[in-house]
């Protein structure tokens, strides 16, 4: 693929996942976890703490700006913006696909930020299926080191690949080559899917070549499958793309798994995503076994408004879940993931 097509590529995506109608119509299933309201918390609202460490560095929330863009001149001024209220915040940044940096070497500026943020983790991105390309596993290290970054997040989309015109098709060899990376990479790898969500299979198998962590990226929220078929130009495509609208499996249904057989995964965390839109989600994931959320579409739209909309919608979040936590007699988020759920009849 020409780098003029991934520039047309990355554009129509954020048009795209402004639009309302490529959000999944199937919920992100957060409403199943209920706490149980606690009326005595014998707490002082002022001491709740919601910070956290990520890859060895404090952050302020267990929130994270999920990878979304870079490469065009739009997106390197949303990535600006993004990073600037990243840091103000003090949440982790994670980078949008890298691919295009490494073919047109002109446009790694967008995904240096390091001079904007200097203190926050920075997560480097590339496709699982780039990294069976020649050269594949030293130009993942490239992206890390081009973004000075804290981890680098390997993407598994093979269904958005499919559904995408001239998208990659062969997925052959792409677990060893994680295997590969997770052993020579400087910086701790991180895999994710992009919002069809991974089962406990492909999580039991990432476990096993030695991922750390895993951003479940699951149903709820943005459909790759609906921007695919929007974008596809031509009603046979779109047709296949639309059958897939609300195909996956959420990051609570995941988590929930993985609880009946914690051992198993006892090596790795996880971050919850696709369709987090509250504070109250945040809560919800974390009391589900998550570490930390993530989102896109939530501070794609706020970027749009401004960086001050960006820091909101972070204080807002932070605001909903300390006052979870205070509504359940939680002091810290540790104290959250113990507190007492509701479980139906
Ligand atoms: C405009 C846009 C661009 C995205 N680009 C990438 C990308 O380059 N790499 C990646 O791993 N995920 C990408 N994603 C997926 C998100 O990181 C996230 O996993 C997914 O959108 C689910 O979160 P949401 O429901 O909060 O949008 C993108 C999402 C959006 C909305």
């Amino acid at each position: 693929m020409s780098s003029s097509d991934i520039h047309n590529r990355k554009t129509e995506h954020l048009t795209l996942a402004r639009d309302g109608s490529t959000q999944m119509r199937s919920g992100n299933g957060l409403d199943s976890i209920r706490f149980e309201p606690i009326s005595l918390p014998e707490l002082d609202f002022s001491e709740i703490r919601i910070d956290s460490t990520f890859l060895g560095k404090p952050i302020s929330a267990p929130i994270m700006i999920a990878s979304m863009s870079g490469g065009t001149k739009e997106s390197e001024k949303l990535n600006e913006r993004l990073a600037v209220a990243a840091q103000a915040m003090q949440i982790p940044l994670a980078l949008g696909s890298m691919r295009i940096a490494l073919e047109q070497p002109e446009l790694k500026k967008a995904f240096q930020l390091r001079h904007i943020a200097p203190t926050i983790p920075i997560l480097a991105n590339i496709g699982g299926a780039q990294l069976v390309e020649a050269g594949g596993i030293q130009r993942a290290f490239d992206c890390a080191e081009i973004a000075a970054a804290d981890a680098l997040i390997v993407h598994l989309n093979p269904l958005q690949e499919a559904l995408q015109p001239n998208g990659d098709r062969n997925w052959r060899g792409v677990g060893n080559a994680i295997k590969t990376l997770v052993e020579e990479s400087a910086v701790p790898i991180i895999v994710k899917e992009v919002g069809h969500g991974l089962g406990t299979t492909s999580v039991k198998q990432l476990v096993d070549l030695g991922v750390a962590w895993i951003d479940l990226a699951g149903t709820g929220g943005t459909s790759w499958a609906m921007i695919e078929a929007l974008r596809a130009g031509d009603l046979q495509r779109a047709e296949i793309g639309t059958a897939f609208a609300n195909f996956g499996i959420s990051a609570v249904e995941t988590l929930n798994a993985i609880n009946q057989e914690p051992e198993k995964y006892a090596s790795c965390r996880f971050i919850a995503s696709g369709g987090i839109r509250s504070g109250l989600d945040i809560a919800r994931s974390l009391r589900a076994g998550a570490t930390l959320c993530s989102a896109a579409k939530p501070f794609l739209d706020a970027a749009d408004k401004g960086g001050e909309a960006i820091e909101s919608l972070v204080a807002t979040w932070c605001e909903q879940l300390k006052i979870t936590c205070f509504a359940t007699g939680s002091r810290d988020i540790e104290s959250l993931k113990h507190a007492r759920l509701l479980h139906a009849q």
